[in-house]
């Protein structure tokens, strides 16, 4: 796994994760804005209430005497992809893996709701999960529209590829809203609450919103323009080689997945040269409503050259992806199409290790400031401008980071120097 953050836990998926339709455990990539609550059945109840009848207080036995259902469904991060964006913004620079396809099973969302009984009024659901937020960063909790509440594959899964949930990925209940991003997935649900406004938290009217419109990358949007993330967007990846590889002539096989939101990936194209023309991939057998397509294209390259090689999944509205991703100002929802540069090559050269930067002196104020709710990691992997940093570390200290005044420059100019759009080398 590529670690983004150790704690938060935030890792994701390595690309031979693609190769398989259920995605094993350990590799399933895991997103987490707290830490990891220790969360132990006997203390853990769901609550559900807000406009119901009947307030519910469940133990997980309780729960499992609802139907049990099962399904196929990729989980995907809104943020997947953020680190091609560009110009970049600050978060987690993932790049193609935070992604997986799961076999999820648990009760229907409806299903408890109509046990609750739903009172007139009401317009949606939010959840809350038993993680706590870190410093003074807002409470992860997040809403549904009640229509989506109520759709059959709305459910509360406290099972993932046949286990109890991982404490990593949600133990014991987490949601599950096929078809939409990840953020919509509360882990750890502790209470349902029906309610007849709109939930205003943070991660609905601030954070998890895309412009309703393109917009010019790196430029600033007026609030009242953005929408909150819901559904995927169709997207295919190509896992079995990385770009800039050199390969010897001869056959080679591409593989990769492609997924979309409730409605199917019915075709994947290949294209050998840089999209003059395209070519259908064999779709694999293994098939689900919500669930990603495996595919393979196996090609001779028709001799030594450099090619670059370009994949695109549409679905059965049509829909296929950009060719240029459409910036916003988080970097959600990436879903250009991938170019791979492949060199054929009879005599490939050995690929360089690149040296890591262990050399840099950080200054005494990052570690006191900045080091103490997380690591390094979320930190070393952005590519910033000194704005961008300024107004980082402005938020972190909204979060609860203490900064001294007389040394905030100092630590602003060391991460835009060293973290920044162009890095020192
Ligand atoms: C009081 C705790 C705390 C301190 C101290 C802190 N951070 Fe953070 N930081 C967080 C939290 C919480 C997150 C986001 C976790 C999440 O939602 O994934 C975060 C995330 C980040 C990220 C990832 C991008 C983002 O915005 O989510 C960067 C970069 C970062 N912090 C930089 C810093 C820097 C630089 C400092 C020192 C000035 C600092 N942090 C100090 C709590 C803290």
């Amino acid at each position: 796994m590529r670690v983004l953050s150790s704690r938060p836990e935030d890792f994701e998926m390595p690309m031979e994760g693609f190769g398989s339709w259920i995605t094993p455990l350990d590799k399933f990539f895991i997103r987490s804005h707290h830490y990891t609550p220790d969360v132990k059945l006997r203390d853990w109840k769901l609550s559900v209430v807000g406009k119901v009848s009947t307030p519910l207080v469940w133990s997980l036995d309780e729960l499992k005497k609802l139907p049990r259902v099962e399904l196929v469904s990729v989980l995907e991060c809104a943020g997947n992809g953020r680190a091609h964006h560009v110009p970049p913004m600050a978060g987690l620079q993932w790049k193609y893996g935070a992604v997986g396809n799961a076999r999820w099973a648990g009760v229907r969302l409806v299903d408890v709701l109509r046990k609750a009984g739903i009172q007139p009024g009401a317009v949606e659901v939010m959840f809350d999960g038993a993680d706590v937020a870190v410093g003074s960063q807002p409470e992860f909790q997040r809403s549904i529209p009640l229509k989506k509440a109520l759709d059959p594959n709305t459910i509360l899964a406290y099972e993932m590829n046949g286990e109890p949930l991982d404490p990593s990925h949600g133990f014991p209940l987490r949601l599950v809203v096929p078809g939409w991003a990840g953020d919509s997935w509360v882990k750890w649900v502790m209470k349902i609450e029906v309610r007849d406004t709109e939930f205003d938290g943070f991660f609905m009217k601030t954070a998890y919103r895309i412009p309703n419109r393109p917009v010019r990358p790196g430029a600033t949007i007026d609030p009242a323009l953005m929408t909150p993330v819901t559904s995927l967007s169709i997207k295919s990846v190509l896992a079995s080689n990385a770009d800039g590889d050199e390969v010897r002539p001869g056959s080679l096989r591409l593989t990769g997945a492609a997924w979309s939101h409730a409605a199917q990936v019915v075709a994947v194209e290949v294209s050998t040269d840089t999209g003059r023309t395209w070519k259908a991939a064999t779709l694999g057998s293994d098939r689900a409503p919500f669930a990603w397509r495996l595919w393979e294209f196996n090609w001779t390259p028709p001799g030594e050259a450099y090619y670059t090689v370009l994949v695109r999944a549409r679905n059965a509205l049509g829909e296929t992806q950009p060719l240029q991703p459409e910036w916003n100002p988080s970097g959600y929802s990436h879903n250009a199409v991938q170019a791979v540069r492949l060199h054929v090559t009879a005599n490939p050269q050995p690929v360089s290790a690149t040296t890591p930067a262990s050399n840099i002196v950080r200054p005494a104020a990052l570690e006191q400031s900045c080091l103490t709710c997380h690591t390094l990691e979320p930190i070393e992997q952005q590519r910033l401008t000194h704005a961008q940093w300024e107004r980082e570390v402005e938020k972190m200290q909204r979060w609860g980071a203490k900064v001294r005044p007389e040394l905030k420059d100092v630590l602003v100019d060391f991460l835009a120097n060293h973290y920044g759009v162009r890095p020192v080398r």
